[in-house]
């Protein structure tokens, strides 16, 4: 059995923990692992990097992935799916397993659909939208990135009697700034599920003031839309091979607004790639290892089209195509729960 390997789409903390899941999973099955590196792009192009339980051993504690990422949409030109069947039968693969979000779990199920290509699929990203799997790994580690940056920006805030507007990645999920604002005990929280409510923000900001507490912390997801009629704010006009924009810049908006509404000094800080950097955390290793061990006995039982998921803390595989397609937006008890410290 020879196996290929890639990891797509944003990296994160745990995709190493995946690939090490893999590579010692299909040795002990008798077969061989190769890398295709920076995502589909290695695919189309045919690079390759030889991978064995010793050259792997090592890589559970590093962040990033080892085989390198991109963003590439093989479906963008129909020349680049050619290439890439053909690399799939030069190099003489049996399967093909992508790490890899929506997008990157996308292409895989259109192989395994268009060309009976045998893809299966490991759920990776920082956002935790990928349906079918209660969490994703990356996820973990990035929450605890930001509540290690808000303890830090609490300290400031404090000393300043300032509010402290921080926002996070999440794409279209408020996942990671609910539930790293709940960890840290924001303020308030804004998520793109939910339309903002600049009021009642405003309102609550205030009253936490008058009431005696010198500083406020508010959390929102890059993703939150402030006034339906300007929509997302975006950072500049580049779009993806996907045609994801670049999200950035509501932090800004949301602490202007606050200072203007509240009277109060407002400071933002935008957390970027931050979120998606270091070495992955205790969970996401043993998750990442986990799915990566299920990934790599599901092409050794020949089970194709499928992507490992978590569920409870059953490891299971669940059809791709159910996996990909639907977004996983934040469950709204979440926000219910939050929301009963906006009061
Ligand atoms: O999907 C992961 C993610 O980090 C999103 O949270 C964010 O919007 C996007 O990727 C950033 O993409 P890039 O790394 O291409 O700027």
């Amino acid at each position: 059995m020879k196996v290929g390997i890639l990891t797509g789409g944003g990296d994160c903390p745990g995709l190493n923990a995946v690939i090490r899941g893999v590579v010692r999973t299909v040795a002990n099955n008798g077969g061989q692992t190769v890398g295709l590196l920076r995502g589909w792009r290695g695919a189309i192009d045919g690079d390759t990097t030889d991978l064995t339980p010793e050259n792997t051993d090592e890589i559970l504690s590093k962040g990033g992935t080892i085989l390198g990422s991109s963003r590439t949409n093989p479906y963008k030109n129909p020349e680049d799916v050619k290439k890439l069947l053909e690399t799939y039968a030069r190099l003489g693969l049996n399967a093909l397993i992508a790490i890899g979000g929506d997008d990157t779990l996308g292409v895989a199920n259109r192989l395994y659909n268009d060309h009976k290509l045998n893809t299966v699929g490991c759920p990776k990203t920082i956002d935790n939208d990928l349906s079918c799997t209660d969490v994703t790994f990356g996820f973990d580690t990035s929450i605890n990135i930001v509540v290690e940056a808000i303890d830090r920006l609490r300290t400031t805030a404090e000393s300043h009697r300032r509010i402290m507007v921080v926002e996070t990645m999440g794409r279209h999920a408020g996942w990671i700034a609910c539930e790293s604002g709940m960890a840290s005990g924001a303020d308030y929280i804004l998520v793109p599920e939910e339309p903002v409510n600049l009021e009642h923000m405003c309102q609550v900001l205030k009253q936490r003031r008058e009431a005696g507490k010198p500083y406020g912390i508010v959390v929102v997801s890059e993703g939150a839309v402030v006034a339906q009629s300007e929509g997302l704010v975006t950072q500049n006009a580049r779009v993806d091979d996907f045609g994801h924009v670049s999200l950035g810049g509501v932090g800004q908006l949301i602490a202007d607004i606050i200072e203007k509404k509240t009277g109060i000094e407002t400071r933002f800080v935008v957390l970027g790639h931050l979120q998606r950097g270091g070495a992955p955390s205790a969970y996401d290793r043993v998750l990442g290892t986990r799915l990566g061990v299920a990934a790599g006995r599901l092409v050794i039982e020949k089970k194709f089209g499928r992507m490992v998921a978590l569920q409870g803390t059953k490891v299971v595989d669940v059809a791709l195509a159910d996996a990909v397609g639907k977004l996983k937006t934040l469950d709204p008890e979440f926000l219910r729960d939050a929301a009963e410290f906006f009061k």
